[in-house]
């Protein structure tokens, strides 16, 4: 998988990829990560990439110029299957936009800033809008960042047995149950037995249990969700 990420703020980018499993995902060679700076495009000679908005109001808009130059260039090289623009009033990501987004090959991702980019863009390349929540940002890198990572721990062999998305939250509308490692007591507070005892039947069925519980208690909305 190659993702390309269109952004003014490159460098705001680049510590999330450094680390980690979205780090050892490159390394492995199983996920292509690419920044661009949208500025180098600008043809403007004080590499100027926004402009007042039209009809008059506050706030910057992103100019056209300069990100349908770096899309188009991104685009004479390879198809993408995707060309995601973040913006708070896109579809809100959940668990299964993350799936079907991690079997993609080509994923472009454009972040916006100020008051937003020119309508025009979003028309002619924009094939998808994402939300990660309903809150501003200040731009949406982090919001591309965490985007990227949900897509990247699904892609086969970046997460080994031990990490398993498969045990996530969300991945059976379900919220993980309770974990615990060692020690079995700590100053008094004991795991539960029932844990220790060996027995994966009934481990399995308090872990299901313990999900719906806490599922009911803290998001009763995701139990019918398929529903919906
Ligand atoms: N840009 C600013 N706020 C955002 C949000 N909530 N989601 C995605 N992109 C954003």
């Amino acid at each position: 998988m190659r993702i390309d990420i269109l952004t003014i703020l490159p460098q705001l980018l680049e510590s999330p990829f450094s680390d980690s499993i979205l780090k050892r995902a490159q390394t492995k060679g199983l996920v292509e990560v690419h920044l661009h700076d949208i500025r180098s495009y600008s043809t403007n000679k004080h590499n100027k990439v926004d402009d007042t908005c039209y009809g008059g109001g506050a706030g910057m808009v992103m100019t056209i110029q300069p990100i349908a130059d770096c899309i188009d260039k991104l685009k004479s090289e390879r198809e993408y299957d995707e060309i995601i623009f973040m913006t708070p009033d896109g579809e809100l990501l959940d668990q299964p936009m993350a799936n079907q987004l991690s079997l993609k090959k080509n994923i472009m991702m454009l972040c916006g800033h100020y008051k937003g980019i020119d309508e025009r863009l979003r028309e002619k390349y924009i094939t998808k809008e994402v939300s990660i929540g309903d809150y501003v940002l200040s731009g949406g890198e982090l919001a591309a960042a965490v985007l990227s990572d949900s897509i990247i721990r699904l892609v086969p062999g970046v997460l080994n047995d031990e990490t398993s998305a498969l045990t996530d939250s969300f991945q059976d509308n379900l919220l993980a149950p309770p974990v615990y490692t060692r020690p079995s007591n700590y100053k008094g507070m004991e795991v539960p037995p029932v844990l220790l005892s060996g027995n994966f039947k009934e481990i399995d069925k308090w872990r299901t249990e313990k999900a719906l519980e806490r599922t009911k208690a803290r998001r009763p909305g995701l139990i019918n969700k398929g529903e919906e």
